[in-house]
């Protein structure tokens, strides 16, 4: 099996989490002999490079971070200079975020259906998680805590050709995180990380509160 692996993250690869999390699940992917060929969305030099690719392949993953609990916009910039196709391809998404609850995931996740179908390949299925904001800012044993089990879903895909398996499902991890870890991590987000996050601001020279709202 050969993949077509297209990051869809407008951040450049260097500093890319949808990258980091691509490294390990290519590792599992290609052990058994699949191959892949990968491009990012963020080079736009390459853009007529990947269309080429996706009208030669027919199976193709679109790995992509969820941004304001959607797509980003540059992703669907590039998908709609696609043209349909109608090989008998196949498509699947591996959809990543930062917050942990699935649940935030799953209209992005409804909408790469939609996409999938637009595009007139067949669906087969998405890879969902997030808690994955922490990845750039970690290196070696830190990061492959985080990254790490993708190399599984990587055999998953392999093995499977889908994100269908019971596997992938469980993989997504907690729906919905319990009230009461809600209203404990509110009152971090109110105290040590708004003190963090007004440091950060001076730092950068921001003079306003970071709840000016001007409009
Ligand atoms: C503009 C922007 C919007 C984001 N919106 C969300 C969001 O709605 N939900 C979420 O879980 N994570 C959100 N994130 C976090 C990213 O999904 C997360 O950090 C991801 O791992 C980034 O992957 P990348 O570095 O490949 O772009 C957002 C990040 C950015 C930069």
């Amino acid at each position: 099996m050969h993949v077509l692996i297209i990051n869809g993250s407008p951040r450049v690869k260097k500093y890319s989490n949808t990258n980091a999390i691509l490294e390990k699940f290519t590792e599992g992917l290609c052990e058994n002999g699949t191959t892949f060929e990968q491009y990012e969305i963020s080079d736009k030099n390459s853009w007529d490079q990947i269309r080429q690719s996706y009208d030669r392949n027919t199976i193709i993953l679109v790995a992509l971070p969820l941004y304001v609990e959607s797509i980003p916009g540059l992703l669907i910039e590039f998908l709609e200079t696609l043209t349909p196709k109608s090989d008998g391809s196949k498509m699947v998404f591996l959809l990543q975020g930062g917050f942990m609850e699935g649940v935030q995931l799953r209209c992005g996740e409804a909408c790469l259906k939609i996409i999938a179908d637009k595009l007139g390949c067949e669906y087969m299925g998405t890879l969902v998680k997030g808690d994955n904001f922490c990845i750039r800012f970690f290196e070696g044993e830190w990061r492959e805590n985080i990254t790490g089990a993708y190399a599984d879903m990587g055999r998953e895909f392999a093995a499977h050709g889908n994100f269908n398996s019971k596997a992938c499902k469980k993989f997504t991890g907690p729906e919905t995180i319990p009230f009461f870890v809600r209203i404990h991590v509110g009152h971090i987000l109110n105290t040590q990380a708004k003190t963090g996050f007004e440091q950060m601001a001076a730092v950068l020279d921001c003079n306003k509160p970071l709840d000016y709202k001007p409009y």
